[in-house]
């Protein structure tokens, strides 16, 4: 017997710890989980996904929602909507999962270099962005202006509601935030997120745009970037479908002629316009 192919040592999951688990909404957990089959850690590009696996149970595909600079610790934040997200959110310190991946292509970080960068996030799309913010503010100098626009359904849905306060509190970050229903605690804006978009600071034609979250905000949010003068080219959306196999074989995430699992699930806006459109129809 030869050694396994590396396409089918990518489809085999590994074991992770999970180190630490963090209630981040009434629905939302972060786990932390730390690889112990020795193989080392999990080094991703932001963006990307693992498939995660709760034994027993079954596998999903999450974003990886913590820092590219520290790969040692994987981290995902997960909503529990059916059976395996709901086991997964429901591990405990020292429990066991597995880990395939990462997979996809990530938030193209690079071609933003040098020019205005603008980030939009609505609901749980703000995981997988976070770890684009953290790679822009951690080469800030390197970027234009850097908008960031969040939208949630309430203030008690604002994900990572610290760290938000935290990109606010610097001066080389402009940080937007919208809520569809406010409450007396709330102090900042109320309406849809691209309701935003007229008063962010960028100058379209140098920007780059990295927008996710529900399709229909991504849909709007893209057109409205282009209306505005940035390249469809240059606005950047992550997509979700189905997977299974994760690696372009079983043609479940089939996206018009793309696989999402393998040609995205980060698409620039040029190429999958149409196709969300249809979709919304
Ligand atoms: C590339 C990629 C990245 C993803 N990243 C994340 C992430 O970072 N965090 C995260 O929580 N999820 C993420 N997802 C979505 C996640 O994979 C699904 O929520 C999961 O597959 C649902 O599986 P389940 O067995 O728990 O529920 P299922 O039994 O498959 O679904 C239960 C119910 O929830 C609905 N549902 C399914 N998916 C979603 C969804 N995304 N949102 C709302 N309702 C849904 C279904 O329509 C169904 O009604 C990602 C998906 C993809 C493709
Ligand atoms: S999940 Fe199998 S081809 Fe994408």
């Amino acid at each position: 017997m030869g050694q396994p192919s590396p396409d089918s040592s990518r489809l085999l999951p590994r074991p992770f710890r999970v180190t630490r688990v963090r209630r981040e909404l009434s629905d939302v957990w972060t786990l932390e989980l730390h690889a112990t089959d020795g193989e080392g850690p999990v080094t991703f590009r932001p963006g990307q996904f693992t498939m995660l696996y709760a034994f027993g149970v079954g596998e999903v595909p999450v974003s990886i929602s913590g820092d590219p600079a520290k790969p040692d610790v994987l981290v995902h934040t997960i909503r529990a909507v059916g059976a395996v997200t709901r086991a997964v959110c429901a591990a405990k310190k020292d429990d066991v999962l597995g880990v395939r991946g990462p997979y996809g292509e990530g938030w193209p970080v690079e071609a933003a270099l040098g020019g205005d960068v603008v980030i939009m996030a609505g609901g749980l799309g703000l995981a997988p962005l976070r770890p684009l913010v953290r790679a822009v503010v951690a080469r800030r100098g390197t970027f234009g202006r850097v908008v960031l626009m969040i939208g949630a359904r309430t203030p008690a849905s604002l994900l990572f509601s610290r760290e938000v306060s935290r990109w606010r509190s610097r001066f080389d970050l402009e940080v937007r935030a919208t809520v569809d229903a406010s409450d007396p605690t709330w102090k900042g804006e109320v309406g849809v997120i691209t309701a935003l978009l007229p008063r962010a600071t960028f100058e379209p034609a140098t920007t780059t745009a990295f927008v996710c979250g529900p399709e229909v905000m991504m849909r709007f949010a893209a057109a409205e970037l282009v209306q505005r003068g940035v390249p469809p080219e240059r606005v950047f959306l992550s997509m979700e479908r189905n997977m299974k196999c994760a690696v372009g074989v079983c043609g479940h995430c089939q996206f018009g002629p793309a696989f999402v699992c393998k040609d995205g699930p980060v698409f620039p806006y040029s190429r999958i316009a149409a196709g969300l459109r249809i979709r919304e129809v």
